[in-house]
């Protein structure tokens, strides 16, 4: 599995998912933007891949400001000349905030909303004009996640904004197929540190609780899912569109 010549975008690159996406996919040939907030945090990660020898730009971009979006592709386009792969990675969960619907006000909820369904959109609008401008196809790749697939997270705004991710991938799989361009979703389970971890209630507790869940017996890594990401975004992956590829160590078959 190759991405020689290949360009990707990858939102919330500056840690975790992103940031192991990026590393894998600049690994086996891509030349990689990574876009997120804050900015010290995609400019480490884009230092540590130029000083490995991979062509990388760091620009600090905010999903929820759609202005710093198409500046994220625009410039990718000008250091690299297009665009081939589009991560839309970016997310928040807001462990403590989000969660009892019947008291909730909507500020909370729109906060998530506008990170990880609205943020995508913006993400996937300015990357799929890109790619239709420029012609020859490309990939999409949405990071949802296995509270997409059933309703156990109290996170009510989190795992409604990840469900809408599924359609809107396969909107973009059924309408931009004749654009040469696939879109395909990921659905990571439990990982060692969630997004805004430092706001979890009890980690403790939810390791204990996770691990026993898990056939596999252990909490995901950022590592086990940054090679999923690459396959999909790769010619590899040539005939699967439209699809979401759950990789949670068997826990929500359990
Ligand atoms: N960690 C898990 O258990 C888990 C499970 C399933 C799905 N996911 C999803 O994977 C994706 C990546 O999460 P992660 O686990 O790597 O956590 P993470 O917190 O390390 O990564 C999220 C990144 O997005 C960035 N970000 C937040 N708001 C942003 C904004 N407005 N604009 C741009 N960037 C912004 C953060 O700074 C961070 O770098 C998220 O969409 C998350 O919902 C995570």
């Amino acid at each position: 599995m190759r991405l020689d010549g290949k360009v990707a975008l990858i939102t919330g690159a500056g840690s975790g998912i992103g940031a192991a996406s990026a590393r894998y996919m600049a690994n086996i040939g891509a030349a990689v933007t990574l876009a997120g907030i804050p900015a010290q945090g995609v400019e480490e990660v884009a230092a540590e891949i130029a000083a490995g020898g991979s062509r990388t730009l760091a620009v600090p971009t905010d999903v929820t400001v759609e202005s710093d979006v198409r500046a994220a592709v625009e410039r990718t386009v000008e250091v690299f000349g297009r665009l081939d792969v589009i991560v839309a990675n970016a997310g928040i969960q807001r462990h403590n905030t989000d969660v009892n619907l019947f008291e909730m006000d909507e500020e909370e909820w729109e906060r998530t909303q506008d990170v990880n369904l609205r943020g995508v959109f913006r993400t996937c609008k300015h990357g799929l004009a890109q790619m239709i401008r420029q012609g020859g196809g490309g990939s999409v790749v949405i990071v949802s996640s296995i509270t997409a697939l059933n309703g156990r997270t109290p996170n009510v705004s989190y795992m409604t904004a990840k469900s809408a991710l599924l359609g809107l991938n396969r909107h973009i799989a059924v309408h931009y197929a004749k654009h040469g361009i696939r879109s395909n979703a990921v659905c990571p389970g439990a990982l060692e540190r969630t997004p805004d971890w430092d706001d979890h209630p009890d980690p403790d507790g939810r390791r204990e609780t996770m691990e026993s869940a898990i056939p596999l017996g252990r909490l995901g890594t950022p590592e086990d899912i940054a090679p999923w990401i690459a396959f999909l975004a790769s010619d590899d992956a040539g005939y699967a569109t439209g699809g979401h590829y759950v990789v949670d160590g068997g826990m929500t078959i359990a």
